[in-house]
């Protein structure tokens, strides 16, 4: 987790702090939203040249790591990870994240310029340091400005070689917008330059993603032409949900509780769900109407299409678990696949271990989200013509067999929603 920059942003930031709350180290300012501080501040940075002055000062005290300017710094770092904390927390993200904010590096940096000098691989230009590619066609990385300082160039070398050498990685991941792609085939050939990973027995990465567009396929923007805040995306995602559900009158067949646990489930699952299911390498438009969908490529429709699965099994009534009849069925040899959609969706199963070792591999995960999408195309083929559970006058009969195929579909869904971090529910 990237918190702590410590660049020309924070001087702004701290600088801001001092003037506004000159008591912040015995009162805890009253900062609830980092955004507005940090807009008051930049409005400053721009209008007020004494201002301007002042913020450049303080980055240098905080980089010389002085104890008051640091201690200010760490207030400001808290109100973002408190801020973090919270969305986090609604999307189900690990909470025990490993913080390498830019500081981190701050030594780890004059340790790799040193090394780079001392090994002769720079090349001065204009007063700059530079590594080049191996292939031209990418532009070399500026180590040292010519006015001594670093850049993200020197401190994304110092992460790339922390990374290999001390936290002994052998899979390196970037996950970083697509626009920065030249920028990440410089950087990984010249740390191989460097040596400082090898690519034989070490992967690096850039596991790269388009921008999110508004209905008018323009850059994604709130009314007023701010950046959408994921919080308000969020509450505005529940909002609809609950709507959907009411509409559905899902509201008089579920308990509050059955009915909070879907309204969260759909919204939150709807967001990332669509998000995950485009190539990550393409724009897409954000649209809650087609996320909220319940026929197509949604969260909705294959959350729906999981809970009927699990009812389906509920109302088999079975005396036993379906694993420990599955088990013995197969032992002894009843478990039979005799209908042509009973085999289909057998084999359509069977694929899943396939397109996870392929994901796994390219980090393409829509392509596990078509998977998805398929199986339960392939299910309702199945569910048309094979009956589960059969009435016959007053006799009712259940095919075991297909409730097996039944509980191994539903795995499959709830093993993938998983891996996509969608939460799902028993009843919606
Ligand atoms: C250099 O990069 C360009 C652009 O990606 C690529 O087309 C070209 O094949 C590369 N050249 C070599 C020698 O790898
Ligand atoms: C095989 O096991 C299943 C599940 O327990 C049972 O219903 C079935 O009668 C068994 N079949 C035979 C031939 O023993
Ligand atoms: C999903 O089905 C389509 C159409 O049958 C097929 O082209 C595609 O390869 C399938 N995708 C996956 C991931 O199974
Ligand atoms: C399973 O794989 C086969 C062969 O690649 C493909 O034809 C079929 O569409 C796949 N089914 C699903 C549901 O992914
Ligand atoms: C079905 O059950 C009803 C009442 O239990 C009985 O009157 C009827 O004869 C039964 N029909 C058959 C076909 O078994």
């Amino acid at each position: 987790n990237h918190v702590g920059d410590w660049g020309t942003q924070f001087g702004m930031l701290l600088a801001h702090l001092m003037d506004k709350y000159p008591d912040y180290k015995k009162t805890p300012p009253p900062i609830a939203n980092l955004q507005v501080f940090y807009k008051e501040s930049k409005k400053r940075f721009d209008e007020e040249p004494e201002f301007k002055k002042k913020a450049y000062e303080t980055t240098v005290r905080l980089q010389a790591k002085e104890p008051e300017m640091i201690q200010a710094w760490q207030l400001i770092c808290d109100i973002s990870r408190k801020e973090f904390a919270e969305v986090y927390q609604i999307l189900d993200i690990n909470p025990g994240l490993t913080e390498r904010g830019e500081s981190f590096y701050h030594d780890r940096m004059q340790t790799v310029v040193a090394d780079l000098i001392e090994r002769n691989l720079l090349v001065e230009e204009e007063g700059r340091k530079l590594i080049y590619p191996t292939n031209k066609s990418y532009p070399p990385l500026t180590i040292v400005k010519s006015d001594g300082g670093f850049t993200y160039d020197t401190s994304d070398m110092a992460a790339i070689r922390q990374r290999v050498t001390e936290e002994k990685a052998t899979r390196v991941i970037y996950t970083v917008d697509i626009g920065q792609s030249v920028h990440f085939h410089s950087l990984f050939d010249c740390a191989r330059i460097a040596g400082y990973y090898d690519p034989t027995t070490t992967r690096v990465e850039h596991l790269s993603f388009g921008v999110v567009l508004g209905e008018d396929k323009k850059k994604f923007k709130t009314r007023s032409g701010d950046t959408v805040k994921l919080k308000d995306l969020i509450s505005e995602g529940l909002e609809r949900s609950l709507q959907k559900l009411k509409e559905k009158e899902r509201d008089k067949v579920l308990t509050e509780e059955e009915l909070k646990a879907a309204q969260e489930a759909v919204a939150i699952g709807c967001i990332k769900y669509s998000d995950l299911s485009h190539d990550r390498n393409h724009d897409y438009v954000f649209s809650f109407d087609r996320m909220l969908d319940d026929r197509g490529n949604t969260a909705v429709y294959l959350l729906y299409a999981l809970t009927r699965i699990r009812s389906i099994i509920r109302n088999a009534n079975l005396p036993k678990s379906v694993s420990e009849i599955g088990t013995e069925m197969m032992l002894n040899g009843s478990l039979t696949l005799d209908h042509p959609r009973e085999m289909k969706l057998a084999k359509a199963i069977t694929n899943f271990t396939d397109v996870i070792v392929q994901i796994v591999d390219d980090l393409y995960l829509h392509s596990l989200c078509a998977y998805l999408y398929n199986l339960s195309v392939v299910f309702s083929e199945f569910y048309d013509v094979c009956y589960v559970i059969e009435k016959k006058d007053n006799e009712t009969k259940v095919n075991l067999n297909r409730v097996v195929l039944c509980e191994a579909t539903a795995r499959i869904f709830e093993t993938g929603f998983y891996i996509l971090g969608i939460k799902t529910v028993e009843k919606m």
